[in-house]
């Protein structure tokens, strides 16, 4: 099948939203489409801008890792925001994505589910990342830029990762347009944003989140600096935190920054 043509003017027509994704700036290659979105806000980008490339040659990841995908098999994105509210609310914005792409990826009829606070996982393999980045001037947000990556066409996976990783077409088979994913994406995205803005917290979003929270109700190992620990999990609370209770009884609020949570048995 002849692949579907992806581009600015692609995804501007695939893209019905009031905001989100309204301007879209889309390159064949740029370093990492964050980095990209963080040029945009210097010279005046609006909300809802967003960055698109076809390759990147210096995609980021979380904790410093690279972010890599060939070329034709990916949405790399980053989305640009000037939130009005106080910086320390944006981490949460992480969250709304994160519910976002997974909603998308359930609306291409592929259960999704979430790897807390923002990993988009299926058959528990990660088939999406969010990179999340601000900078703050006097105390106020000057920018939000969220990144996010997710594995639509490709095929196949380096040996390493090919027991964590996977795609939409590793999946089901099928191939996608990339610029339906994406505005899939954005307009969840759209949804859920408005949503948090009337609370400034997940007191909206809390419930559709922790229907599609990973390991809900089992035991996972939190990964603390200060010591590992194991306990259930019972969904987030209103600012994104996970709940886990541990075997004496003692509930733990577990934020994102501090550690990272997996299952026992998996990746997730
Ligand atoms: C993760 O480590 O899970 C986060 C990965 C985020 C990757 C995306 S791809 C588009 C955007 N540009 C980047 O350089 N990174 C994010």
């Amino acid at each position: 099948m002849a692949e579907t043509m992806f581009d600015q003017t692609t995804i501007l027509h695939a893209v019905h939203t009031k905001w989100a994704g309204k301007t879209v700036h889309f390159a064949e290659e740029v370093d990492s489409t964050n980095e990209w979105a963080k040029r945009l806000s210097r010279e005046g980008g609006v909300h809802g801008a967003l960055a698109v490339a076809e390759f990147q040659s210096a995609g980021k990841g979380r904790l410093g890792r690279k972010w890599t995908a060939p070329v034709g098999s990916s949405v790399m994105m980053s989305i640009l925001l000037r939130p009005d509210f106080e910086p320390r609310l944006a981490p949460m914005l992480t969250i709304v994505m994160g519910l976002s792409a997974a909603q998308a990826v359930e609306r291409m009829g592929i259960k999704a589910c979430i790897k807390w606070p923002n990993d988009v996982v299926v058959s528990r393999k990660k088939i999406c990342g969010i990179l999340t980045e601000m900078s703050v001037k006097e105390g106020k947000i000057d920018y939000v830029v969220i990144g996010c990556g997710i594995n639509v066409n490709l095929e196949a996976l380096p040996e390493d990762i090919a027991d964590k990783a996977t795609s939409l077409c590793l999946e089901t088979g099928k191939t996608y347009d990339r610029n339906k994913v994406l505005a899939k994406v954005l307009e969840c995205f759209e949804g859920n944003y408005e949503q948090f803005e009337k609370t400034k917290d997940l007191t909206l979003l809390q419930e559709d989140y922790n229907r599609m929270l990973a390991n809900y109700g089992q035991t996972v190992r939190v990964l603390d600096p200060l010591g590992d620990y194991e306990g259930i999990a019972y969904g987030i609370n209103i600012s994104g935190e996970l709940l886990v209770e541990k075997a004496d009884g003692e509930r733990v609020c577990v934020g994102a920054g501090e550690v990272s949570v997996r299952g026992l048995y998996s990746y997730v």
